[in-house]
């Protein structure tokens, strides 16, 4: 994939966060998500590329934009493009730390096609890289890394979500005597800090959205870290929840999916499963202040953003900040920022 690119895709995620910038704090998260979804649509719409979403906002019926197999792009080298338009829509809407607009393209056929469904996903940096494995226990996985690592288990620290489903492994781990840090929401910040050599976090454990979870690894990867994941059929993740017929019926639903993506659902999916090349750009650019990155700030029309974007096959890290003069953005693009 051409380097110049990587600068255009980090133009889509800063107008994504701009825009979602704009619902901050109003209680309402579809809109900010809507408004993500709109100028990282129109952004993406200028670039010379033949785009196609791999992962996005859902199936074709059911997301008017950004669905999966739309095309993108004025034309130009074939790309597959997965995008999360905001990870941590409720935290934009409820004005809480961490959430980011990110965008992965890789070249034609580099990303998993995961459907919309729960992923169990275990992440390392690249000092534990070829040691874990989601067919051992949690228990195990951790102090195989923490002994590769040559940490003691009072030095390691794991970051999950915070959800009812993970109570047991929280315990578990504190029992172990490891340090926890649960996020509200917003497992693809977490994945990066995970990944990041001066972040003191050493392994990532969770259960959250499967397209969260391609992304995640286009990162990993990208970051030279380790992944392994599982998809998961929604009653095995609802607890009590998890029998009601409709939950059931959900969980059918995926299944089908799988089958006719060719994905068993059973089978552990390494990093190279998930994503298969290192022809990879990933962009991510803060929409609320957090671990990783500054959020948006605006002062009348002019804005700040701080950018994340890194080269699979160089493994670079880039940190961008830029001032965004809103005024001088097209018409389209201002209906939506401003
Ligand atoms: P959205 O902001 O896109 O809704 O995702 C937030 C998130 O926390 C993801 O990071 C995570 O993978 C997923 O939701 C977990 O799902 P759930 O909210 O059902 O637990």
């Amino acid at each position: 994939m051409k380097n110049e690119l990587a600068l255009e895709f980090s133009c889509v995620t800063e107008a994504a966060a701009i825009a979602g910038y704009k619902w901050l704090g109003r209680g309402d998260k579809n809109m900010a998500d809507k408004a993500a979804v709109d100028a990282m649509k129109l952004v993406l719409n200028r670039i010379a590329i033949e785009g196609e979403i791999a992962i996005g906002e859902g199936e074709i019926d059911e997301a008017p934009a950004l669905y999966i197999g739309e095309h993108v792009g004025m034309g130009g080298d074939p790309v597959d493009i997965a995008v999360d338009p905001i990870d941590g829509t409720r935290m934009t809407a409820l004005g809480q730390a961490n959430a980011i607009a990110v965008l992965a393209a890789a070249d034609r056929g580099g990303f998993l096609h995961a459907p919309d469904m729960y992923m169990e996903k275990l992440i390392v940096g690249y000092r534990a890289k070829g040691i874990i494995d989601l067919d051992r226990s949690l228990e195990k996985n951790i102090i195989s890394v923490a002994k590769v690592m040559d940490k003691k288990l009072s030095e390691l620290t794991v970051v999950t979500l915070q959800k009812p489903r993970h109570e047991e492994a929280i315990r578990l781990m504190q029992d172990m005597g490891v340090r926890v840090f649960a996020f509200p929401d917003g497992d693809v910040a977490a994945s990066v800090l995970t990944c990041m050599p001066e972040k003191d976090i050493d392994m990532l454990y969770a259960i959250g959205g499967a397209p969260e979870g391609v992304i995640s690894a286009a990162l990993v990867r990208a970051m030279d870290g380790d992944m392994q994941a599982r998809l998961i059929p929604r009653n095995k993740v609802k607890g009590k929840g998890g029998d009601s017929e409709e939950t059931l019926n959900i969980a059918r639903t995926e299944i089908e999916r799988c089958e006719k993506l060719g994905i068993d659902v059973n089978r552990t999916l390494t990093l190279e499963d998930l994503v298969k090349t290192d022809e990879l750009i990933v962009s991510m650019t803060g929409v609320t202040k957090g671990d990783l990155l500054d959020g948006v700030s605006r002062n009348g029309d002019l804005a700040q953003t701080e950018t994340l974007l890194i080269r699979g096959k160089s493994r670079t890290i880039r940190r961008i900040h830029s001032t965004h003069f809103l005024n001088m953005r097209s018409e389209e693009l201002r209906k939506i920022v401003l």
